[in-house]
């Protein structure tokens, strides 16, 4: 939605474009805002495997499409394993990049071992009780919306998702080599990316803003969209 200079929103696990409805509402009056679904999520049809680097690709090839390159590129959680992927692969066709409680970590041992016993969930008993594990962890003014979406996931895409996350390379050498603005926003409430990792993300990446977001656990664009569009306008002013 909107013109101007792209600004390519990615979504988290297992959500869809849904949840930056606040940010493209509002930010598209001044930018062209694009929030695809990933590969089999929301509107997203498909069954296919895959990793994170290959929907980094799919991004690529998406944006290329409808002439968006270069672009500022932001991610929330999976979608900035995505993000990260993305810039370590087409450095050039980004203009900024935005990670949004994320990390550049890889999974440890003992998560590894929680994707494993959630593909089992998943494939047992389906998108349901996936949602039902990770509601608990969501905040109550928007755990409609976000169950909204985790029981729309279709559970392959779900399977995919978990392999892809455990899957995922570590990135944190890789992060001295970002040479473009980057701005990365938490919630000051977050426990799955908490603010000291966010923190030591910005310490590691050159010259990147952090925002740290009042009243916020995981999903900031949803539970405090005010400020989260002001920190992303003011950094897509500053960059654009
Ligand atoms: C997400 O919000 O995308 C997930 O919590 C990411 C993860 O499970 O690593």
């Amino acid at each position: 939605m909107g013109k101007g200079e792209p600004l390519v929103l990615l979504h988290g696990f297992p959500l869809d474009r849904r949840m930056w409805e606040a940010q493209v509402a509002e930010l598209s009056s001044q930018w062209r805002v694009i929030a695809p679904d990933l590969r089999g999520f929301g509107q997203s049809v498909s069954e296919e495997p895959f990793t994170i680097e290959s929907l980094a690709d799919d991004v690529h090839q998406l944006l290329a499409g409808m002439n968006a390159i270069p672009c500022i590129l932001g991610g929330l959680s999976m979608g900035g394993y995505t993000a990260l992927a993305y810039v370590r692969k087409y450095p050039a066709d980004l203009r900024g990049l935005i990670l949004v409680d994320t990390k550049a970590a890889a999974d440890d041992p003992q998560q590894r071992e929680g994707r494993a016993k959630m593909i089992e969930l998943v494939r047992r008993e389906g998108a349901r009780a996936v949602a039902d594990q990770m509601l608990p962890r969501t905040r109550p003014a928007i755990a409609r919306a976000v169950r909204a979406m985790m029981e729309a996931c279709p559970a392959k895409t779900i399977e995919h998702a978990l392999a892809a996350m455990r899957d995922r390379p570590d990135r944190t050498a890789e992060l001295a080599s970002i040479s473009i603005p980057s701005l990365i926003v938490v919630g000051d409430a977050d426990v799955i990316t908490p603010v000291a990792v966010a923190q030591s993300m910005q310490m590691q990446i050159p010259n990147a803003m952090l925002a740290v977001i009042r009243g916020a656990g995981h999903m900031t664009p949803m539970e405090q969209p005010g400020q989260v569009n002001q920190a992303l306008r003011r950094f897509v002013s500053i960059v654009q």
